[in-house]
Formats: C-alpha cells, structure tokens, sequence
C-alpha cells in the first residue's frame, strides 16, 4: 500500500482595502493607502468556508484554530504555538466593580514572549515570510520588541528593532537576548515610529506595524475569540482593554462582529472600555469629549507600553467604543501601581503597568456607574508583571532577613499575630 502526503498549500496573503477609500491593494507589504495614504485592512473572501464552532474546537489550542478569520489563504508555516492563554474567573474583582461576573483573559502568559503582542507578530511574521522577507523589525514600546525578536530568533529571520530611549532593562534584555539588532533613538515612540516609516522599504524590511500593519492588526482580533470560545460560546456584556495605538480596541470590537456575523456565538456585542494613563491619554481624552481629532501629548507616565502620544488608531478606536456604548477612563500612575497589587492579591496574576492601568480604569468605570449589577465583565491582561518589576518594588512590605533560627521565625509569626 502507498501513501501520499500532499505539499502543503503556500501561504498566500489576502489582498487590502483602503479603510478611507476603499482603494483595493494587491497583497504586498505596502504601510498605507497608495491613493489616499489612509490605513489598510485585509479583504476576506465572502465566499470562504466558515468552520463549525465543532470543528474549530478539535482543532489546535492556538490563534490558528479562528485561521479563517486570518488574512491568509493556505497554511500558516511559523509561529503555530502561539495564542491559547487561560481566561480567569475573578469573583473577588467581580464584587468589587459591582458586576455579577469578572473574568482575566491572561496574556500576560502569552507564549513565546510574554504579552498579546505575541498575537500580532504572529499574524505579521508569516505575511513576511510569504512575502519572501528575510528581516522584520518594528517601533516599539517594549512589548512588540520582545515579541518580534522572539518569534524572529524562531523563525531563523533577522530582526530590527526601533525604541525609544528610556525603556524598562527587562524590556531590553527582553529584546537583545535573541540576538536582535535592537537600536534606542532619542525621543519618544513618535519619533520613533516616524522613523521606522522612513526606513521600512529604504532596505526591504517587513516592520510589522509600519508596511505589514495590515496584516499585524488581525492577530489581536484572536484575543476576541479566544473569549468567546472560553464563556462557552457566548460574548460577555463589557470588555476592559489598554489602549497604546488604539488598535487593540477596534480588533476586539471587529473580532465579536465577525463571531456575532458567523452565528458562533450568542450575546450582544459587548460594550468596549478603554484604558491609558493620565499622563498619556489622547484615546480618552477623544471619547470623553466626543472631538474628531487627535491632540498629540508627550507622555509621562510609568505606563511606557502603553506611552504613544499621537495614536495610529486613535480615531478608529473612539469610534469603536462609542460605537459598541462604551467608554473610556484615565488613571494615574499611583493608581496603576495599587491596581497592580489588587490583580495580584485579588486574582494571583502579576501584570505589567498596562495591566495595572486596565485593572485600576475598570475600578474607575464603576465608580462612574459605568457598569452594571448584572453585566459580566472581562479584564484584558496584555503584559507580565515581571516586565516591569520597579513600578511596584518600592511599595511592596520588605522581606525580613533573620538567621536561620526558629526562635527567629517564632518572633515573627508573632509580630504578625499582634
Ligand atoms: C501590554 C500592552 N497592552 C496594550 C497595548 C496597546 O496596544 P495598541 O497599540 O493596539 O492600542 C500595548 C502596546 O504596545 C502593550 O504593550
Ligand atoms: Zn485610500
């Protein structure tokens, strides 16, 4: 008897459309619209075979299972681990916003690199190898960096990779262990985000969120249905998530439409929330006051993932909010900080400053009322506590160094008695 295996199918990216225009593009690693210089989104075949919520459960526990929602034709060849992270019930968070439920989707243990942004470069690293790109890099605010450096090491590609200055050392050595070319540039992320726009096709590199942004946004929509999946085939009525670029927010929202338009799932569209830092928060500061464009800021904030003061998606991610009846919050640093010890005492997850940032806004949503007794709530965890270990070393207890003698530990147990 003789067997056959047949070839897999070469990857084939989906063509795009001008979200301003409506230009269509041929698949290529293009930033922006060539008519109107307005952002680009993957055009689905309508015509495309949809899995059963069945068949999607029998596939692999990654982002690939929802692959007929990526911009792909053909099989993915790189980065197939990633996706699949844990979602939380929190009952103690739940009672203290006042809801009935609250879950952790937990991407602060996203694999290989330890926040969502792993979702994005998954998506993103395969247009480049279909594209024929031997080196991706991207503008980062750390977590982006982590993640393309990781998932480049993997794949054999060369990466660079553009910060700003002032970074977190484990965002850094994050970055540089793989092998990376990692450059620091004097200013903030708009600097350097300008420049990655310069140099993308100066020298035939896929910067991920510069000419595959495209194709990098869809992998956040993965956050969206892995929710989904997880509450058993239904959405939940509200979503808190950080926001940076702003485009998390509008993938979340485009992610539970398309879910809702393939009849997978029962619920409304939840309302979105979106979170920043009060020393950078344009997004907020757009929803609040219902104005149609964005005032850049220059950050200060500990938030530095989240730190980008003119937003590529800042409009889109407004619309999306208010669009879904949700709102938006800013909280301090201070705040964040206690935030960050609430996950971790309440729900026994260590997140990063943007996790705090999202924990303490959804604190201030229901202050304001803003949910409701019987709404069922998830908290989007998008980054790891060890990442950003000073924000919160300072306020912690410090640990007591005794001799290793019981009586030493007897005077301690009884000091915590008293
Ligand atoms: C941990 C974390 N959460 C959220 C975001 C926000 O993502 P977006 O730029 O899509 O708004 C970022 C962006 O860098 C991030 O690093
Ligand atoms: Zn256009």
């Amino acid at each position: 008897m003789t067997t056959t295996t047949a070839p897999p199918a070469a990857l084939r990216p989906w063509p795009q459309v001008c979200r301003a225009c409506g230009a269509l593009h041929d698949p290529a690693p293009i930033a922006v619209c060539e008519q109107c210089l307005g952002p680009l989104d993957p055009v689905f075949d309508a015509a495309r075979v949809l899995p059963t919520r069945d068949a999607i459960a029998a596939r692999p526990w990654s982002l690939w299972r929802y692959r007929e929602w990526l911009p792909f034709d053909g099989d993915p060849v790189l980065s197939l681990d990633t996706g699949g992270t844990p979602l939380v019930e929190a009952p103690r968070l739940a009672a203290r916003l006042g809801v009935a439920r609250a879950w952790v989707k937990n991407d602060a243990v996203s694999h290989p690199s330890l926040s969502f942004k792993d979702r994005v470069v998954a998506t993103a690293i395969n247009a480049a190898a279909a594209f024929g790109l031997d080196t991706i890099g991207c503008a980062s605010t750390g977590n982006l960096a982590n993640a393309v450096a990781a998932q480049a090491a993997r794949a054999g590609l060369k990466s660079w990779i553009f910060i700003p200055e002032d970074l977190e050392v484990a965002k850094i050595v994050g970055t540089a262990v793989y092998g990376a070319r990692l450059v620091r540039v004097r200013g903030h992320y708009d600097d350097v985000n300008r420049l990655c726009a310069q140099v993308a096709d100066l020298f035939g590199w896929g910067i991920v969120n510069v000419n595959l942004r495209g194709y990098y946004g869809e992998g956040s929509k993965t956050l969206a249905f892995e929710i989904a999946e997880q509450l058993g085939w239904r959405l939940p009525t509200a979503v808190v998530a950080p926001m940076a670029g702003g485009s998390l927010v509008t993938k979340l929202r485009k992610g539970f439409k398309e879910f809702s338009a393939a009849g997978l799932v029962s619920g409304g569209a939840p309302r979105i929330f979106g979170a920043q830092a009060a020393g950078c928060a344009p997004i907020v500061r757009l929803v609040r006051e219902n104005a149609d464009a964005i005032t850049p800021v220059v950050p200060q904030t500990i938030a530095r993932s989240i730190a980008i003061g003119n937003p590529a998606d800042g409009l889109f991610a407004k619309r999306a909010i208010l669009e879904s009846g949700g709102w938006a919050a800013a909280v301090s640093d201070a705040e964040l900080v206690g935030a960050i010890r609430l996950l971790a005492e309440e729900a026994g997850i260590f997140t990063e400053t943007a996790g705090g940032v999202t924990v303490a806004a959804a604190l201030a949503l229901a202050a304001e009322g803003r949910f409701s007794p019987d709404d069922e709530v998830v908290l989007c965890i998008t980054g790891n506590g060890l990442k950003t270990i000073d924000a919160v070393s300072p306020v912690l207890r410090q640990a007591p160094l005794i001799a290793p003698r019981v009586a030493e530990v007897r005077a301690l147990v009884k000091g915590e008695r008293s």
